[in-house]
């Protein structure tokens, strides 16, 4: 089932939005990552920076084969090798990967959706221990371009407290502010 609100504007506008690279080394993205999940690519906005920063493969996962397409037709276009784009129904069915096989997760701009929880429990079952999950929203802002309904839209301290309850850590208190438009967290798979 796709997430409520998760449709995306034209290309042109939704890059506007963003410096790629700087959020993800932000996010705690580094060489050191071997093997990264996103959930949601959309159009690889930032699976294509992802994967020329990690030292593995990103496995790049959507519902939608518009966006499915984009992204691979990207990594074509600028000769990288080390994505794996598969069209994928993560509610429900999860990603398909194993236990404990990933270094990190990309949840960007998807934790608005109708199970915040079930998203954070597949990323929690897919990382190896010390693994870390990124986590990218929209400002709680009426202000902001786009984004989902304010009514919807989650909070800082919800996405921390979403990710607590799934079993991850963090010792921050604040979010990483990533201007103009969104936070992020950093949120940690204790070892066991
Ligand atoms: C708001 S976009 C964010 C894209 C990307 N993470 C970014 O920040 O640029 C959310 C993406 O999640 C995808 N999506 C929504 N529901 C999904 C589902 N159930 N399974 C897989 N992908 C889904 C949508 O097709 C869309 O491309």
């Amino acid at each position: 089932m796709k997430i409520r609100q998760s449709g995306m504007p034209e290309e042109s506008m939704w890059r506007e939005f963003f410096e790629p690279q700087t959020t993800l080394i932000r996010l705690g993205l580094n060489r050191q990552c071997v093997d990264v999940a996103e959930f949601g690519c959309g159009y690889g906005t930032f699976t294509i920076p992802a994967a020329r920063i990690i030292s593995g493969r990103v496995k790049a996962f959507d519902i939608d084969p518009i966006m499915i397409e984009a992204t691979r037709s990207k990594t074509t276009a600028e000769g990288i090798d080390n994505v794996d784009v598969k069209l994928c129904d993560f509610v429900g069915n999860g990603t398909g990967l194993a236990d404990e096989s990933i270094d990190y997760v990309m949840l960007f701009n998807i934790l608005h959706g109708e199970d915040p929880h079930e998203l954070l429990y597949e990323a929690h079952r897919i990382l190896r221990p010390n693994g870390i999950a990124g986590i990218l929203h929209w400002n709680h802002d009426p202000a902001t371009p786009r984004g989902p309904d304010m009514m919807i839209r989650p909070k800082p301290e919800q996405c921390r407290a979403w990710a607590i309850e799934s079993q991850f850590h963090t010792d921050a208190l604040s979010p990483i502010i990533i201007p103009p438009y969104h936070y992020g967290w950093m949120m940690k798979k204790p070892k066991r």
